[in-house]
This record gives C-alpha cells, sequence and structure tokens, in this order.
C-alpha cells in the first residue's frame, strides 16, 4: 500500500487533501501524512484521520506519492531543493504539483528529480475553493505515463470530476493552466465592469447578477457573488478565496510567455494593472476580483461596497 503525502493547506489544498483523505478512508488505505508552513491549518483534516508530520523531508522520505498545493514558483522549488538534498533515497517517488506554476518551473522541477530517480507530474487545477470542497475540480496533467496512472485513481472523482489528459511532458498541463486563467482573470475584470456599470445606471446588482448567472454560467455568476457578496475584500482576518497576489502572478506568468512568443495580451494587462492598484490601495488580503473595488473607484464610488471589509 503506497503512503501518500501532502504539503500545502491554503485554501485550496486544505479542501482538496480532506477529500482525498476522505478516499483513502473509504478505501481502508492508509491515512494521508500531511504538512504545512502553519501546522495549524491542518487541524480539520487530522479530525477525518490524517496524521501530521511537521518536516517535509521526513514526509517525503515516508511517502511514494507526495502532492504540493503551494502559492507559488518559489515555494515549489524550495519544496524540490529540500526533498533533493535531504540526502533520503527518492527513487520510484511520484511528486505530484497541483498549484499554478511557469512551465519552466515544471522543467526545472523534472530535471532535478529525475536525476534522483523521482518522476515529477504537473496537475494544476481549475476551479476555485467551492468546487475544491465539492471535489468537482477540472485537473489538467501531465508527466510519465507510469506516474499519472498511478495517480489519476486518487484524482478522478475524488478531488476532481474531470482529468485532462496532456501527454508525457508535463510542462503542457502548465501551460494550459496559464492560458485557462488568461480567461479567468478577463472574465473577473468583465463581471466587475457590468457590476459597476449596473450599480451606476441604476439597473441594480441583483438582476445584472441573475443575467450573468443564467447567460454566461455559474463560473461567472461566481464571480459576480465574490463582489455582492463583499468577499472580494473579506475580513482582514480571513484567507481570500484566491489571493489577489496569486492571480497577478498568474497574469505575469501569461504575459511575459504572450511577449516571449509575440502575441499580445491587452485584456489580461489591464485586468493586471486593476488587481495591483487594488493590492496597493487594500493589501494582500483582497480577492483576485478585488479589481472591482478599483472600477468602482474610478466610477467615483468606494473601493468597498456594503457587503466588504471597510478599510
Ligand atoms: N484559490 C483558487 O481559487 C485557485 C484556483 C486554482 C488554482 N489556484 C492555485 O493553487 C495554488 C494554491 O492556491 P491557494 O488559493 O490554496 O493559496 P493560499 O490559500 O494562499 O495557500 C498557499 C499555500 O502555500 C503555502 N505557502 C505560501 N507561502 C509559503 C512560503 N513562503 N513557504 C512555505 N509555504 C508557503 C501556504 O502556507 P500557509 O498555510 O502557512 O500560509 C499555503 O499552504 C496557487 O498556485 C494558486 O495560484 C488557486
Amino acid at each position: 500500500m503506497t503512503q501518500i503525502g501532502w504539503y500545502g493547506l491554503g485554501s485550496m489544498g486544505l479542501a482538496m487533501a480532506s477529500n482525498l483523505q476522505r478516499h483513502l478512508v473509504t478505501k481502508k488505505s492508509l491515512n494521508l501524512l500531511y504538512t504545512n508552513r502553519t501546522m495549524s491549518r491542518g487541524t480539520p483534516l487530522q479530525a477525518l484521520g490524517a496524521i501530521a508530520e511537521p518536516s517535509f523531508e521526513k514526509l517525503v522520505s515516508r511517502c511514494g506519492i507526495i502532492f504540493t498545493m503551494v502559492a507559488n514558483d518559489s515555494v515549489l522549488q524550495g519544496l524540490i531543493s529540500s526533498a533533493v538534498q535531504s540526502g533520503e533515497s527518492l527513487k520510484d517517488k511520484i511528486f505530484v504539483d497541483c498549484s499554478t506554476v511557469h512551465p519552466d518551473m515544471v522543467s526545472s522541477a523534472v530535471a532535478q528529480l529525475t536525476g534522483p530517480g523521482a518522476s515529477f507530474v504537473s496537475a494544476p487545477v481549475f476551479g476555485g475553493n467551492p468546487i475544491a470542497v465539492d471535489g468537482k475540480l477540472v485537473f489538467a496533467i501531465g508527466g510519465p505515463k507510469s506516474a499519472t496512472d498511478a495517480v489519476k485513481p486518487l484524482i478522478q472523482d475524488v478531488m476532481g470530476r474531470k482529468v485532462i489528459e496532456c501527454g508525457e511532458d508535463a510542462t503542457k498541463s502548465s501551460l494550459l493552466k496559464i492560458a485557462g486563467n488568461i480567461v479567468t482573470v478577463n472574465m473577473m475584470e468583465a463581471v466587475g465592469e457590468a457590476q459597476v456599470f449596473a450599480e451606476k445606471t441604476g439597473l441594480g446588482t441583483g438582476p445584472m447578477e441573475e443575467l450573468i448567472g443564467e447567460a454566461f454560467g455559474p463560473v461567472a455568476g461566481g464571480y459576480s457573488k465574490r463582489l455582492t457578496t463583499g468577499a472580494y475584500a473579506p475580513p482582514l482576518d480571513s484567507r481570500p478565496g484566491f489571493g489577489v497576489s496569486l492571480a497577478i502572478k498568474d497574469a505575469n506568468h501569461a504575459i511575459s510567455m504572450a511577449q516571449a512568443e509575440g502575441a499580445k495580451l491587452p485584456g489580461l494587462e489591464l485586468a493586471r494593472a486593476n488587481m495591483e492598484a487594488a493590492r496597493n490601495y487594500g493589501g494582500e488580503c483582497l480577492d483576485s476580483s478585488s479589481m472591482y473595488g478599483v472600477l468602482r473607484q474610478k466610477a467615483g464610488l468606494a473601493f468597498w461596497n456594503e457587503k466588504s471589509r471597510k478599510q
């Protein structure tokens, strides 16, 4: 029986790891071993039977499959380095990263892990925290076939509703994720603009939200709810659903890749500028949809709405 490990218990990781642990219990498999920078985030996971292992190096040495779900490329690089430099054998271990990182980070992880005999699978996800809680994420998966075959049963109908196969080149799934977020971030900008328009013209955000959900689907409707419920600017002691800095990171990856290939992403550049302005104004504790606050300001309204925090 393969021991499974997990690093990363943020907005997405905790929900995903919880579904994985529930699955392992049903299958009477070994309980999930988990670690995180902030170990206290694991309390709900421990309540499901998962086991805390504060040291990532020890977790790696005890596990055959290690999932990571972390903020960005440099955090992932730090984990890969600590695994490689631990002195423990990595032979036949499978590392599965679900974070959104640049394809160059993926190539580098593959190169660093292949030498010591391990495999790297890139398995980024589409869908926010509520979808992660429901186990209905869409995964893109890329990596050696033997490794992806071993990992897919832990994903399909456990953490995800759909696995998009991207072949044996792990960079391809990361590329698909970056491309998908061009749509995500532009859609947040569009929904934000429409809701400011609805408020300023007297149409009202309620009918606008109903239309967005009905005509443009639940994803767009969910983005609208982040605005009307105030989740774009949550209380300072909470964690945003999809932190603004994470979305800026994703936009930066897409824009730099587009520049390298001679493609243009003007809509994404505008949305990124609005997210950066939002972060300058409201700080880190903002959702990726917080360009809405800046769009409000540009229309003569306050950054904050009646449901958001007020400073
Ligand atoms: N949220 C979404 O809607 C969404 C959707 C799809 C993909 N993604 C991507 O999925 C990944 C995770 O997103 P998330 O929303 O779960 O992020 P999050 O809530 O900010 O959690 C980030 C995770 O990374 C850890 N971390 C951050 N900085 C670290 C550092 N310097 N050293 C060690 N650990 C560190 C955090 O540890 P602590 O708990 O100690 O802070 C936490 O476990 C990101 O790459 C994001 O772009 C997010």
